[in-house]
């Protein structure tokens, strides 16, 4: 695919669509990582004599009611602080008269149209990557760009279907994500370990196959490694981990095929069901059943410390523990800090490890954070993203090429 730079966008509008579907918090933006990684594009458009109307989703809509506090006009408003320049909003996804009020603003221009998901109530024109509606946004401009990294695993009508209409090209986040990710699945520096926390194995379980291969040392955390140790038949009381016995069984098969790979917690901190201010540090072979795993313990965090010195590079995806509760904030405390004296090139992807990252104050010792969630386990595991998919496919005639 053209890359944003090999197009001459000269006098052109551009269609970008970004992701920012942001945290918001008694209505304004709480963190604003996926906007400043946006600036780059939007900056670049505008700087080189072009004009752009900004597409995202924010949150989930999936019914009327679901449309209240998650219009975009909070994150207009914030873009416009940060460009220091007006940002035009348009508070439709579409409309008669739209596409002439785009036509009549000036090259330079910067316009936002509604949440994108909008258009999935009453009918998922959105999501089901309606050819109208795609048609219809592409009528808006000349060219596509796509930068919504933390959206391009879903192939929707603003992510993928402008594509099949007006010439695509990928903007500077989807170039700098993709460069990056695809270091860490085609040649990481060897030793190469993945650090893996957070608490759905069942979603994960095809990335920790495809990943296992590459790696020399798999750290699991939180209910990954819970759901390995209940594969084990270790008692882990309530903790949280896979219910799945197809998930156990294989489990189960990776565990005994990569011995020497997958290394477990030896101790926890736990909590207990029916006392809120229960905290003891346990043996995994001593787990009582009322008793919930929130950290990895102390003999973990050295074992874990040990492969982390051998590391060249590390890939973080999840939190060794609770980290938001204090009690339980001491693995993932530790792990970040022994990531971040060590030589290795650390990436960190999923939601959760990056705000973790960023709460703990570990953003700037990390050599790379993603901004996807879904997006960059996805890509991760097989190497593809079904937006830029589709758009390898529905390659339309390119302009200026
Ligand atoms: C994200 O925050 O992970 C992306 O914006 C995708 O959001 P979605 O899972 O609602 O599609």
């Amino acid at each position: 695919m053209k890359n944003i730079q090999d197009i001459d966008i000269n006098g052109k509008t551009v269609i970008l669509r970004c992701d920012f579907n942001v945290p918001l918090k008694d209505g304004q933006v709480d963190d604003d990582t996926k906007i400043q990684k946006s600036l780059k594009t939007i900056k670049y458009i505008i700087e080189n004599n072009a004009k752009v109307v900004l597409l995202s989703h924010l949150g989930r809509v999936k019914s009327e009611s679901d449309k209240e506090g998650k219009s975009l006009k909070v994150v207009a408003d914030y873009l416009q602080i940060q460009l220091g320049k007006e940002v035009k909003f348009f508070n439709v996804t579409r409309d008669m008269n739209l596409k002439e009020n785009i036509d009549n603003l000036p090259l330079g221009s910067v316009i936002m149209l509604e949440n994108t998901r909008f258009e999935d109530v009453p009918s998922k024109f959105e999501s089901s990557n309606d050819s109208e509606l795609a048609k219809y946004w592409a009528s808006l401009g000349d060219i596509f760009c796509l930068d919504a990294f933390g959206s391009a695993h879903r192939s929707h009508a603003s992510t993928a279907g402008i594509g099949a209409f007006i010439p695509s090209c990928l903007g500077f986040l989807m170039q700098e994500e993709l460069e990056n990710l695809s270091y860490l699945i085609n040649n990481p520096q060897k030793p190469f370990t993945i650090i893996m926390g957070g608490a759905k194995v069942d979603d994960k379980l095809k990335l920790i196959e495809a990943l296992l291969p590459k790696c020399d040392y798999f750290l699991a955390a939180g209910g990954i490694a819970n759901s390995f140790l209940k594969a084990l038949g270790f008692d882990i009381g309530t903790s949280l981990a896979t219910e799945s016995n197809e998930v156990i069984l294989k489990l189960r098969e990776l565990m005994l095929n990569n011995k020497q790979k997958i290394i477990l917690p030896l101790d926890a901190t736990v909590g207990s069901t029916y006392d809120e201010n229960y905290v003891k540090f346990k043996s995994i072979a001593e787990i009582d059943k009322n008793e919930i795993i929130y950290d990895i313990g102390s003999k973990t965090i050295e074992k874990y410390k040990m492969a982390i010195d051998k590391s060249k590079t590390v890939f973080v995806n999840g939190t060794c523990g609770l980290y938001e509760n204090p009690k339980y904030a001491n693995g993932t405390i530790q792990i970040f800090n022994a990531l971040s004296l060590s030589s290795a090139d650390v990436y960190v992807g999923g939601g959760d490890s990056v705000a973790a990252a960023k709460k703990l104050g570990f953003e700037a010792k990390f050599k790379y954070m993603s901004s996807g969630g879904g997006a960059t386990l996805e890509y991760l595991g097989d190497g593809k993203l079904e937006a830029v998919e589709y758009l390898k496919e529905h390659t339309h005639e390119e302009i200026n090429a």
